[in-house]
């Protein structure tokens, strides 16, 4: 396959700035060339340096008055809830019984799973996001439409099913038995396939027994590079209930820590009531947080510490937990997450919110080596973020003077709109009507 280069402002991080301070975390070119070839970033630089040393046969993509950055990573989000995004008047317990257990029932039936499976990445793709660690149902036959789908995008992407075997209906209900071997077999069918990873995946404590919880554990230490997916205090009365439910284990963390349930590839969404010794556990252990925030305020969660949990260093990534959360957009994610840390007294800058949105999530879920930034050699998922999106992008962007104020108002004001197109291992997998 002949190179393709692409021809646009290029923006990607380098390092958290947290750690190397903002000048040294990314690299910047206005006109930017970046040159593919099957499937991975060979080149990036500046055009007038680049274009003359291509080979005749490149085909030049130009997008003008648009920016590149890698494509957006998102690290905690459900597939099967798409059709209850949101849904009125409830906080976690309740909305899980109400809306959330019932359609994740549906996906009983395959060919449901499937449609479902197909509209959620195109929503993915549509909102520029390339890697996304996914819940799927109790159902196996969930995760095999949702790779399914995502095998034929040739995407990135991390799943599993949810292990569930109390507290929850009859029809969502595994065993701590059949939920190991279901698990397992997913793992052997589907783990290390083209792009795939697989996750284990207990909701969250109080839906599985210790047994359930104690074979997860087995089974994320059985396979080399598995994930372990779940929740963690997101809601006071959650916490309370974990409390009530395991009283000899000194926290919510410990219940997972317990059962093996800790460590690198780990990933806790929310994490909005942790304490000082869940965070240096987390930190410790090399495990990650997806911090969600249009889900958090729309379930009336909390606010997220994030310089709490960084200053215990952990590993924080960004996620939209659709259905819980309100958009796909992690341009609404950042948005939502600069008002959390303003009611807390804390900034989250423009270069910094990239950095969670991209590198950041690739870290906390230890790809860095393959996706995160435009380095070459990692895998050509990239978005075309348009700077005329909206009459009132083009407006603002326009009397904006630096790099830094054009980022911010695109992440406040960017959503799908935004993405002009899509790219997944240098294939245009969304491309934006005009
Ligand atoms: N905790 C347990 N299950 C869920 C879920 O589906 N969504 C959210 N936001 N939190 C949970
Ligand atoms: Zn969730």
């Amino acid at each position: 396959m002949p190179a393709k280069a692409y021809r646009a402002a290029l923006l990607h991080c380098l390092a958290d700035p947290r750690e190397v301070g903002e000048e040294a975390s990314y690299e910047f070119f206005e006109d930017g060339l970046l040159v593919v070839e099957d499937g991975r970033i060979v080149r990036i630089g500046a055009a007038d340096a680049l274009l003359g040393r291509l080979s005749p046969d490149t085909e030049v993509t130009h997008y003008p008055d648009a920016l590149i950055t890698p494509g957006f990573i998102d690290t905690h989000i459900h597939y099967p809830q798409v059709g209850v995004i949101g849904s009125y008047g409830t906080q976690l317990l309740d909305w899980l019984e109400t809306y959330t257990f019932p359609a994740e029932g549906r996906f009983a039936d395959a060919e449901h799973a499937r449609e479902q499976a197909r509209f959620f990445l195109g929503e993915l793709l549509r909102n520029g996001t390339t890697t996304a660690l996914v819940f799927g149902t109790v159902h196996p036959q969930s995760v095999d439409a949702f790779f399914e789908e995502a095998l034929s995008l040739n995407l990135r992407m991390i799943a599993g099913k949810v292990l569930m075997d109390r507290n929850a209906p009859d029809y969502l209900t595994d065993t701590a038995d059949s939920g190991y071997a279901e698990s397992r077999a997913l793992i052997e069918r589907w783990h290390g396939r083209g792009r795939l990873h697989y996750a284990v995946t207990p909701r969250f404590a109080p839906t599985s027994t210790p047994e359930q919880l104690a074979l997860a554990g087995k089974l994320f230490q059985e396979f080399s590079g598995l994930y372990m997916h779940t929740h963690i205090s997101e809601n006071r009365d959650e916490v309370a209930w974990v409390k009530s439910l395991f009283p000899e284990r000194k926290n919510y963390l410990d219940v997972y820590d317990h059962h093996g349930l800790i460590g690198a590839r780990s990933v806790f969404a929310h994490g909005i009531h942790l304490c000082d010794d869940e965070c240096r556990r987390l930190g410790e252990t090399g495990s990650a947080v997806a911090f969600c925030p249009t889900s958090n305020l729309f379930l009336g969660s909390g606010l997220f510490d994030l310089a709490k949990l960084e200053g215990h260093g952990v590993r924080v990534g960004l996620g939209t937990d659709v259905g819980g959360g309100t958009s796909f957009s992690q341009l609404q994610s950042l948005n939502e997450a600069y008002k959390i840390l303003q009611l807390q007294g804390q900034k989250l800058d423009p270069f910094k919110a990239l950095y969670l949105a991209t590198l950041g999530g690739a870290r906390a879920l230890y790809l860095e080596d393959r996706i995160g930034n435009l380095q070459p050699g990692k895998d050509a998922d990239f978005v075309v973020l348009d700077y005329q999106a909206t009459p009132l992008i083009a407006r603002r962007l326009a009397g904006a003077s630096s790099l830094r104020e054009k980022l911010f108002a695109l992440m406040i004001l960017g959503d799908d709109r935004t993405v002009k197109a899509t790219y997944a291992a240098g294939n245009r997998v969304h491309h934006r009507a005009a």
